[in-house]
């Protein structure tokens, strides 16, 4: 009888270290930590009774089916050990109303690449201690209630290719520091209300594809290296960002740029920008209230793959030039000074171009006829 007992009990206990032999599971340490972060970020729902790493639901979920940003995902590196021992590696808690602070213990989950808090109402500073998570590839705290300054330390984060601080309260200058992050491709600090100017260290920023600083209250010119350095850029974003003109020339191939959004800015008068090389990637063009004088170049019928070309509010004069070779589909050339005729190949097209609220001498035949794809407000 007793010895039946010992078999099954030693049968059991098989079965249990080959259960536990085949999940893996996450250090204790990091166990711990991801209940203090927890705690931190106001996000209540974990559960400890099951092991983070397994994808169980609450620690994994499916993301929802329409496209709402909500996001519930930890997401671990279960390959030590021979396959049996789990590292969190990244944490995205994407629109989940969390209503807490940001964590400073991030460098207690030493394998974390990613972190990504977009759309909670997380309030406080980015704590210093950030710039220890040394294996930090990418941050997005995107829409939040966030404020204060970049700590310096983020400088520290030698892997980073993402930072993503769109839409926070945040302020102060941006660090030069930060033009040590040789891999960062997108620094995203859009609406907030940061000030100075953009250092002169982050014409380090060699890799960089999309910078977008719209919608802050930064001092100084547009650096002249962004078109110059930045060889792979894709994207530059530049509305009401407080920057002054002139808008600098680009002389260096930049075959990804695709976007050139700039608008609002301060300072003086100056000519168009010239585009001086292979731009073959081209295809928005915003350079609205840019206070732009002269003429638009005709070399700018060069760029071929143009679709979107808006130079609206600024104080252009002369003729426009025959732009209809562009493969463009949205023109905006309204509130500027050209004068001439309006050109046939604008009355002719059937995209949408406005011409409003110009110096024209003439309107051709276009009077009254309500042409598809022409604004009829012209200022004659
Ligand atoms: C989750 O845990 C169960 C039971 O311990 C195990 O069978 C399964 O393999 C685990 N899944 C993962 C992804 O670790
Ligand atoms: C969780 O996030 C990782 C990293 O972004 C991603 O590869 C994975 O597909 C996500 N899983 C789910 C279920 O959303
Ligand atoms: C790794 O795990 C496999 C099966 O889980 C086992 O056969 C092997 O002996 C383990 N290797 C080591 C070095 O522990
Ligand atoms: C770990 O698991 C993966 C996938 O199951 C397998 O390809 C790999 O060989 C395993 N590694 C070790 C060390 O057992
Ligand atoms: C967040 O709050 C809003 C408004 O109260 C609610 O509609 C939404 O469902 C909440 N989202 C989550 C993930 O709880
Ligand atoms: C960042 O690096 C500097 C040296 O490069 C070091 O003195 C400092 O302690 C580091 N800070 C953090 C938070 O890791
Ligand atoms: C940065 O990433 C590389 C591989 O891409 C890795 O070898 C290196 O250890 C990482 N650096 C840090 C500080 O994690
Ligand atoms: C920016 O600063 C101003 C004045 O200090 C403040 O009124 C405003 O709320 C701040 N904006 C944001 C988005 O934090
Ligand atoms: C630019 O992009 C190319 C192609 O993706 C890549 O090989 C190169 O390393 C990048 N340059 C920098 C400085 O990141
Ligand atoms: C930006 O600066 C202007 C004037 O310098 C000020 O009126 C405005 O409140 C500031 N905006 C923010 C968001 O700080
Ligand atoms: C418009 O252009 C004409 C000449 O082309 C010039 O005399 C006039 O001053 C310009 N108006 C403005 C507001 O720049
Ligand atoms: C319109 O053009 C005429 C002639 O070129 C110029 O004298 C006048 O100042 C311009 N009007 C405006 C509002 O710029």
């Amino acid at each position: 009888m007793v010895s039946h007992r010992l078999v099954s009990a030693a049968i059991f206990i098989v079965c249990c270290l080959t259960t536990f032999a085949d999940a893996a599971t996450l250090v204790s340490d990091e166990v711990d930590a991801l209940r203090s972060i927890g705690r931190t970020l106001g996000k209540n729902d974990w559960d400890f009774s099951v092991d983070p790493c397994n994808g169980t639901r609450g620690w994994l979920d499916q993301p929802f089916s329409d496209d709402s940003d909500y996001a519930n995902n930890v997401t671990c590196d279960c390959t030590f050990n021979n396959n049996s021992t789990c590292h969190v590696t990244r944490i995205l808690l994407k629109a989940q109303n969390l209503s807490g602070s940001l964590p400073t213990d991030l460098a207690s989950l030493p394998f974390l690449l990613e972190i990504d808090l977009t759309r909670n109402i997380l309030r406080g500073q980015i704590p210093r201690q950030w710039g220890s998570a040394s294996r930090l590839e990418s941050i997005s705290l995107l829409g939040n209630r966030l404020t204060g300054r970049i700590p310096v330390e983020l400088a520290n984060l030698s892997n980073l290719t993402s930072l993503v601080l769109e839409v926070n309260g945040f302020s102060g200058p941006l660090p030069p520091e930060l033009g040590n992050l040789s891999r960062l491709e997108r620094m995203l600090v859009s609406f907030n209300n940061f000030t100075g100017e953009i250092p002169e260290a982050y014409a380090r920023l060699t890799s960089l594809q999309d910078f977008r600083i719209s919608d802050n209250n930064f001092t100084g010119q547009i650096p002249e290296f962004i078109f110059r350095n930045w060889r792979n850029l894709t994207r530059i974003e530049m509305e009401g960002s407080g920057l002054s003109g002139p808008i600098p020339s680009i002389n260096t191939p930049l075959q990804s740029l695709e976007y050139i959004i700039i608008s609002d800015l301060n300072g003086a008068d100056a000519a168009f920008p010239l585009f001086n090389a292979g731009l073959p990637s081209l295809d928005r063009v915003i350079l609205r209230s840019c206070n732009l004088i002269g003429e638009i170049p005709t070399s700018l019928r060069e760029f071929r793959s143009i679709k979107i070309l808006d130079l609206s509010f600024n104080r252009l004069s002369g003729e426009i030039p025959d732009l209809s070779v562009l493969d463009y589909d949205t023109m905006f050339l309204n509130g500027n000074n050209f004068t001439g005729a309006v050109p046939s190949w604008i009355l002719d097209t059937n995209e949408a171009v406005d011409v409003s609220y110009n110096n024209f001498t003439s309107t051709g035949a276009v009077s009254g006829c309500g042409r598809a794809g022409l604004y009829d407000n012209f200022q004659l």
